[in-house]
This record gives structure tokens, C-alpha cells and sequence, in this order.
């Protein structure tokens, strides 16, 4: 059996902002809670979503003060402000780090609390089990998926919580390429290898959806004929409109099957080293294609007849290398690092790493198991 479903309801297309004030009269929307962050402010687009919300007759207050890799007490914060507010409805625009911020915004205000009491280390997903606030969600960045997945992140300490719950899912996801723009050419490559990190660990899974797997294998083909222009020529509107396109669909894949091992090593290197998460997985994602290969070699090679690569009497085994080292091509081609220690991670940065990634929920569903202790340091040693 499977079983699946693709909600938000999704609008996308190129200047569809500007239904943000109508798709708000369509939820009943009296007075929004725009959710960003500082420097999405000073590219001018919450004032258009003000000015769009006006125009429908909305009122609206801002809270922008979600911070890369947030910390849980920014988002207490934000649940105080909603309330204090008297808001109904959540617009959150930004990147992952504001769309999580503002699903816990949203459980916070209808089910109190702090944070990590909904760790899903500690408590099921059915911690989640009110019906929140509606959210509206738009993504800047073409990376994260966040618009249309289940999961929240948040940074308590130096450690990532996970939080999953149905109810958490926005109310509609508004993606509109022309935002990601004016994304600088580090933050594109950082975020569309987060979206293909996402594409690659959701199609070689534990969990079996063969509808998720179309909507990998469009996003694997998507990014890998598309981020490198996006970050040559920010202006390549083709090439944004593609990367936005993957990045949704590859969210809609790992929310269905969940993502693997990269996502466990990463998880850990933002929370302990601070790294934005699209980096570390870009650095991790070939090492540990290295290690599952053995289990998953025949996907490998889906993969690479996806990408278009000339498998011409190449094995199985010499076909998957060669889908990892057109990764390892595509990540010196738009300027990601090779080793982590070129990013600040130092190798006594290891040792704290390795029982919460060995933990994390999404080293369940990565192909080879066990995931031991043993097995995540290799990795963070590998990519060193
Ligand atoms: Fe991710």
C-alpha cells in the first residue's frame, strides 16, 4: 500500500505575487502575519505584499526578525507578536528558514508550548494534532521545498529540532520565480543543491511512492539543466522559473518518502558549525552517494539516464560513479567547496556531531542501514 497526498493547493508562475491580496480574501483573511526576514525587507517585497493586501482591504503587521539557522526563542517571539496582534492568518516570505519559523509560529499560537516539546526525537507526529493558523507561503529562494512539506526545523542550542506534522503543512503555497531573482549566485547554488539533495535522497529512499519518484526524476533533470545558468546569469528567466518549478516539486517528492544520511550529517553541521543547510548538503551529498551505492547502484543509473549522460558500455557500477562525479562537476562548477574544513568545520567539531546525526529522523529512511556511529564519522571525515 501507498499512500500520498500533494496538498497545499499550489499557485506558481512568473509575477503571481500579486494574487497574494485575493488568495487572502479567498482564506478570510482580516489582518495578516507577514513573517520574513530583514534583508527579504529591504528588497522591497513585503511592502508589495502590503500594498497587495491593502488593496483587498487587509491590514497586516510585519515580524522580521528570523535569522539564518533560527533559534527557538525568535519564534516564541513571533507567536507572542501574532497573538498580541490579533492576526487569523500567517503570510511567510522568505526562505526555509522563515517558512519553517513560521509553521512553529503557527503551532505555538494554537498549541502553546516551546519549540522542542514537539521534538520528533521525542514525541510522535501526532504531537501536532490541532487545526493552526492558515499560512500562505512563499519561498525566495529555489531550494527548500518548505512551501509544501510537513516539516518545520529550528535551532534549539546547538541542536536541530525536527518537528512533523500534518497540520503544519501551509494553507497554499505561492511561488513566484521573479522573487528568487535577485538571489546572489552563492545563495542560488547553495539553495537548488539543497533541492537536488532533496530529489536524489527522496528517489533512493527506504519508502517506496512511485508517484514521488516522478516528481524526483523531473526535479534531478530540471536542476541539472538549469542551476548552472541560473548562477552564471541571475537574469535567466528560463533558468529561474525551472530551478522555482524543482525545487516545489523535489519538496513534494521528500515529503512523501523523506530524505537520507545527507540530511543527518547536514542537520548537525548547521546546528554545531552554524553552515547554511544547502551548503553542508551540497559538500556531504557525494560522499555519502559513495557509501550507498552499493544498495542503491540501479537507481544510480536511472539517475544518470535522467541527467542524459552517455552510459555507453559503462557497468552498473561504472555508471553510478559516473552519476557521482557529474555531482562533484556540477558543485565545482558553481563555486560550492570541496571539503567542509574550507568552511570552518574543524575536526573536533566531529565528535558532537556523530550521536545526533547517527539520531536524526532522516537517517531512517536512507537506503543502507545500519546507520552506526561508525558510519557518520566516516562520512564527516570523508568530507573534511
Ligand atoms: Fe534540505
Amino acid at each position: 500500500m501507498i499512500s500520498f497526498s500533494f496538498a497545499p493547493q499550489i499557485v506558481f508562475g512568473y509575477g503571481c505575487l500579486n494574487r497574494v491580496g485575493f488568495l487572502s480574501l479567498f482564506l478570510k483573511t482580516q489582518n495578516a502575519f507577514i513573517i520574513t526576514d530583514s534583508e527579504i525587507e529591504k528588497l522591497g517585497f513585503v511592502n508589495k505584499v502590503q500594498k497587495y493586501l491593502e488593496l483587498s482591504g487587509i491590514k497586516s503587521n510585519v515580524f522580521n526578525e528570523i535569522e539564518p539557522n533560527p533559534q527557538e526563542e525568535t519564534v516564541i517571539k513571533g507567536a507572542k507578536e501574532f497573538k498580541s496582534t490579533n492576526s487569523d492568518t500567517v503570510i511567510a516570505i522568505g526562505g526555509g528558514s522563515v517558512l519553517d519559523s513560521a509553521k512553529i509560529i503557527r503551532l505555538l499560537v494554537k498549541q502553546g508550548g516551546k519549540p522542542s516539546d514537539y521534538n520528533c526525537k521525542t514525541s510522535t507526529i501526532m504531537a501536532v494534532h490541532e487545526m493552526l493558523p492558515l499560512q500562505i507561503s512563499i519561498p525566495t529562494t529555489s531550494g527548500t521545498g518548505s512551501e509544501v512539506s510537513i516539516v518545520a526545523m529550528v535551532t534549539s542550542g546547538h541542536e536541530k529540532v525536527t518537528i512533523l506534522g500534518y497540520p503544519l503543512i501551509s494553507t497554499i503555497a505561492l511561488v513566484d520565480p521573479k522573487l528568487t531573482m535577485s538571489c546572489p549566485p552563492n545563495l542560488t547554488a547553495m539553495c537548488g543543491m539543497d533541492a537536488l539533495t532533496h530529489a536524489i535522497e527522496a528517489f533512493i529512499s527506504l519508502r517506496i511512492n512511485p508517484v514521488a519518484d516522478m516528481f524526483s526524476l523531473q526535479a534531478i533533470t530540471l536542476i541539472y539543466q538549469n542551476l548552472k545558468k541560473a548562477y552564471l546569469n541571475g537574469q535567466d528567466v528560463i533558468a529561474r522559473i525551472n530551478m522555482s518549478l524543482a525545487a516545489t516539486v523535489a519538496g513534494m517528492a521528500f515529503n512523501q518518502k523523506s530524505v537520507g544520511l545527507v540530511h543527518a550529517c547536514s542537520h548537525q553541521l548547521s546546528g554545531q558549525c552554524n553552515l547554511p543547510h544547502g551548503l553542508a548538503n551540497a559538500i556531504i551529498l557525494p560522499h555519502v552517494l559513495r557509501v550507498n551505492k552499493k544498495v542503491s547502484m540501479s537507481q544510480y543509473v536511472t539517475l544518470a539516464t535522467a541527467l542524459g549522460l552517455d552510459l555507453t558500455k559503462l557497468s552498473d557500477d561504472e555508471a553510478s560513479e559516473r552519476f557521482i562525479l557529474e555531482i562533484e562537476k556540477l558543485n565545482k562548477e558553481i563555486g560550492i567547496p570541496e571539503k567542509l574544513a574550507e568552511c570552518g568545520v574543524k575536526e573536533s567539531d566531529i565528535a558532537a556531531m556523530i550521536p545526533n546525526a547517527t539520531s536524526d529522523i532522516s537517517a531512517i529512511t536512507n537506503p543502507l542501514q545500519p546507520v552506526t556511529k561508525e558510519l557518520v564519522e566516516s562520512v564527516y571525515r570523508a568530507a573534511l
